[in-house]
Order: C-alpha cells, then sequence, then structure tokens
C-alpha cells in the first residue's frame, strides 16, 4: 500500500507531456492511490447490493414522481415507449460506465476515467460538469421536494409552508427554508461515514420502491382501455421530445461509480451494481408510465400538479392513499438529494487528491472514515444555493452537463481498449467499439435538442472552470508539481 503523499514513481506516460494540459494519470496508479486521502483513508465497507441502492437512491425520483406529469401531455400514452427510448440512451452509456468503473475503480468516476485517457485539461472540464450533474442537481432537488412537502402538508393537514421562507429572493421569498434543511439532514446521516450513509439510504430507497409497486398495484384497477387510443396522438415528435424531457430520470445511475473506493469488491460488484440499477429503475418507470397512462387521460396530466398521488386517490376514491403516495414521493426525492451529495464529496475527495481543488477536500476523518470537511463544505454550499437562488435555467443545465460526461465515458472506453488492450476487465462492452460509439452519437444528440438558453449557461460555467482551472489547478495539479520537482533532481 501507498501512502497518501508518497506516490510512485511517475512513468514516462506521466513524465513527459508533450502538453501538461494533455498529462495523464496512469491507471496503474489511479488504482493504487485508491482510498487514500488526507490523513487517513476511505473505508472498503459497501456490498453490490449497497452500492446498486446508491445508485437507485440517486436516480429514481423527482423523474417520476414529477416529471412524468410534463412528459405525458408531450407524447400521450406512448410516454412508456418514452421512457424506454430514453432508458435506451442511458444504457449505452451505463455499458461504458461498467467497464470503467471495474477496471478503474476510484472514486473520481468519470473525472478519472477522463484524466487516465484524455489528459489534464479534459479530466478537469469533465470534473466541473459532473458538478453540474451533482452538487446544482442537488440543489435543484432539493427545491423541488420543498414544493413536494409543501403540498403534502396541504393535502394532510390543510397547511403550507408560507412563501416568504419556502421559496427565494425573486420568487416571492426571501429564502427557502425547507430545501434548506433536506441537504442539512443529508448533511448529518453524511457525516457518520460510508457505511451508516448506505444504511440510510437503502431504508430510504426501500421506501420508494415500495411506494411505486403500491401505486402499479392499486392504480392498475383504474386502467381503461380507451386511454391507450391513439397510442401517440402526438406522432414520433411528440414521443422523442418527451425521451429527451425522461432522460433527466436516469441521471444517477453512475452514482455507484463514485463510490469505488469504498467498495468491498469493486471490480466485480460495480459494473453489477450499474447495470442492475439502471435495470430495476427501468422496469419501475415503465410500469409506472404504463399504469398511468392507462388510469388517467393524457390530457389530464396538463396541469395536475402531483398526478401520481391524484390517480392513487381517484382509484380508490380516498384521498389517504394519495397522501401515501405523497409521503413516499418526500422520501423519494429525499434519498435522491442524499446519494447525489454523497457522490459529490466523493469526486471532490478524488480531485482534491490530484491538486486540482484544494486539500481540505482529500481529508478523511480517522474515527468515522469520512471525508467530514468536504462533507460540510459540499452541504453548505448546495444548500445556500438550494436556499438563496431562483435555479431556473441551471436546473436544465444539470442535463447538459451530464450528457458531456457521459459522452466523455464513451470516447475513454475506446481510448483504453487500444492503450491498454490487456489489462484486466471485469465487464466488457458488447458489440466494441459499436456500442459506445452509439453512446457518444446519443449524448450529443440530446445536448443539441437542448434550447439556446440552456447552452448559454452551460458555456458560462465551462467559462467559470476554464478560469478556475488556469488560476488555480494547471499550477496545483500534483502531476505538475512532481513534474518540477523530477526536473529539479
Ligand atoms: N434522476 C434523478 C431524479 O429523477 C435526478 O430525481
Amino acid at each position: 500500500m501507498l501512502d497518501h503523499g508518497q506516490a510512485p514513481p511517475l512513468t514516462s506516460e506521466a513524465r513527459k507531456p508533450a502538453n501538461p494540459l494533455l498529462r495523464r494519470k496512469p491507471v496503474e496508479r489511479l488504482v493504487a492511490e485508491g482510498g487514500q486521502g488526507e490523513g487517513g483513508s476511505l473505508r472498503r465497507s459497501l456490498t453490490m447490493w449497497q452500492l446498486t441502492m446508491i445508485s437507485i437512491g440517486a436516480t429514481l425520483g423527482t423523474g417520476i414522481f414529477v416529471v412524468l406529469g410534463t412528459a405525458a401531455p408531450k407524447a400521450g400514452p406512448a410516454v412508456t415507449i418514452s421512457f424506454i427510448l430514453a432508458g435506451l440512451t442511458a444504457l449505452f452509456s451505463a455499458l461504458s460506465y461498467a467497464e470503467l468503473a471495474g477496471s478503474v475503480p476510484v472514486s473520481g468516476s468519470s473525472y478519472s476515467y477522463a484524466y487516465a485517457t484524455m489528459g489534464e485539461l479534459i479530466a478537469w472540464i469533465c470534473g466541473w460538469c459532473l458538478v453540474l450533474e451533482y452538487a446544482v442537481s442537488v440543489a435543484a432537488v432539493a427545491v423541488g421536494w420543498g414544493q413536494y412537502l409543501n403540498e403534502l402538508l396541504d393535502g394532510t393537514i390543510g397547511v403550507t409552508i408560507p412563501s416568504a421562507v419556502s421559496a427565494p429572493l425573486g420568487e416571492g421569498g426571501f429564502i427557502n427554508l425547507p430545501a434548506l434543511v433536506v441537504v442539512l439532514l443529508s448533511m448529518v446521516f453524511l457525516m457518520r461515514g460510508a457505511k451508516e450513509s448506505a444504511t440510510v439510504n437503502s431504508i430510504m430507497v426501500g421506501v420508494k420502491i415500495v411506494t411505486l409497486l403500491l401505486f402499479i398495484g392499486i392504480g392498475v384497477m383504474g386502467i381503461k382501455a380507451g386511454n391507450y387510443t391513439p397510442l401517440a396522438p402526438l406522432g414520433v415528435t411528440g414521443i422523442s421530445a418527451a425521451a429527451s424531457t425522461l432522460f433527466f430520470s436516469y441521471i444517477g445511475f453512475d452514482a455507484a461509480s463514485t463510490a469505488g473506493e469504498e467498495a468491498k469488491n469493486p471490480k466485480k460488484d460495480l459494473p453489477r451494481a450499474i447495470m442492475l440499477s439502471l435495470g430495476i429503475v427501468t422496469v419501475l418507470y415503465v410500469l409506472v408510465a404504463f399504469v398511468a397512462v392507462g388510469a388517467m387521460p393524457w390530457q389530464d396530466f396538463e396541469g395536475t400538479e402531483a398526478a401520481l398521488a391524484q390517480i392513487m386517490t381517484d382509484v380508490t376514491g380516498h384521498s389517504f392513499w394519495g397522501v401515501v403516495l405523497a409521503a413516499g414521493a418526500v422520501i423519494a426525492i429525499f434519498s435522491v438529494v442524499f446519494a447525489v451529495l454523497y457522490g459529490q464529496t466523493r469526486i471532490l475527495f478524488a480531485m482534491s487528491r490530484d491538486g486540482l481543488v484544494p486539500k481540505v477536500f482529500a481529508k478523511v476523518d480517522e474515527k468515522t472514515g469520512a471525508p467530514r470537511a468536504n462533507v460540510i463544505l459540499v452541504s453548505v454550499f448546495c444548500g445556500l444555493l438550494a436556499a438563496f437562488i431562483p435555479l431556473g435555467k441551471l436546473a436544465d443545465a444539470t442535463s447538459i452537463g451530464t450528457l458531456f460526461a457521459f459522452g466523455l465515458v464513451n470516447v475513454a472506453v475506446i481510448i483504453l481498449r487500444r492503450t491498454k488492450p490487456d489489462m484486466p476487465r471485469t465487464f466488457k462492452v458488447a458489440l466494441f467499439p459499436v456500442t459506445p460509439i452509439l453512446g457518444f452519437l446519443a449524448c450529443g444528440y440530446m445536448m443539441f435538442s437542448l434550447d439556446m438558453a440552456t447552452w448559454i449557461v452551460f458555456g458560462g460555467w465551462m467559462a467559470v472552470g476554464l478560469v478556475v482551472y488556469f488560476t488555480y489547478g494547471i499550477r496545483r495539479s500534483r502531476l505538475a508539481t512532481e513534474e518540477v520537482a523530477t526536473a529539479e533532481m
């Protein structure tokens, strides 16, 4: 085992970059440094099921409970097909994630895969996009959680949280307190370490799966065959527009890949967890969507805030069941905040170890084995973002950032197969190189179907990222400092 701070000697691969922006971190070194932080190591405690639950935790939430309501009017009953199409797009990238997570099982996820294959600048850009996928989406999902909580309170005790304390400035309030609370609650659990966090996460995931199974079981009794015809009233255009919207509901399956340094048996379990979580989530989505559009005419989804809860109430004739569904949704969306926050802390952990962000993010608490300072900093940042900023277009930008990172993972698979053909791989993408190429193209296609405003936000985000890299990371990078040391010897 290597102590942090005692890096293995640089290989020629890392020592002689034609250009510092292209310096790569060798796979062997990424793997050898696994788990090691400042002053302690992360603990390997997570089983295959816990990893699967982390991915499901980060994935299943707002998409099915809220976004389905906006997608159904776009596609009609064929929204079920839209879910399958969005799932297929996710599948291509999931296969690439599974191959890389099985061969380079570290906490940095796609950031680390890019560092090993495409060099430091692209890795930084990827890591910066992951901040959009993880930290910014935690804030966006936390805001959605507050709205759902309000609906639950309204439906149960007829009280809503006043907008002064449940909306940010610019949206009729001063602070979004529920959003802040859900992030800080997650922080408290995450401070206790990966094992404890995984237990809390698994309980919440159990609740959300049971809630959706309950919906399927009850909703199926309300299906009317007439609601399925015509199947695609808005044609193929409608189906694909809804698929783009629904892609959001699959974001998060990659979260297990941020737990590479806390998994008991990462090489075997990470690929399984990624594929299994995507499979479980897809089946649930398709069944829930099929039942939902069968039980409620697709036109009625327009303007219905909590469609699934409404269906439960209508089918049973008792608002109690609607409330049960809403309560399940509150826990479901909480667990997305929780699991995604976990992922962000681990990605920053890996980036910090590489010197691209301050060292404090890699500091490990000896007692709990958790990067506590990192957890506090990330949670406070996400909490304040959720509490005070009207997120608007920034929420859309999380999808574009995610798609960019997914696209890079497909490229990384292709590069690594060429540069390291003999590296042991516990999982291999089928039909190579067709699958990752299709994955890359699908991500590009989805990115280009997003609107101009989203691209402008994305461009601004990237510009800030580049300024940060060229003023901080490029000089602080651990590979850079080692190059200088080697040259001075
Ligand atoms: N996939 C996550 C959700 O639907 C982001 O909430």
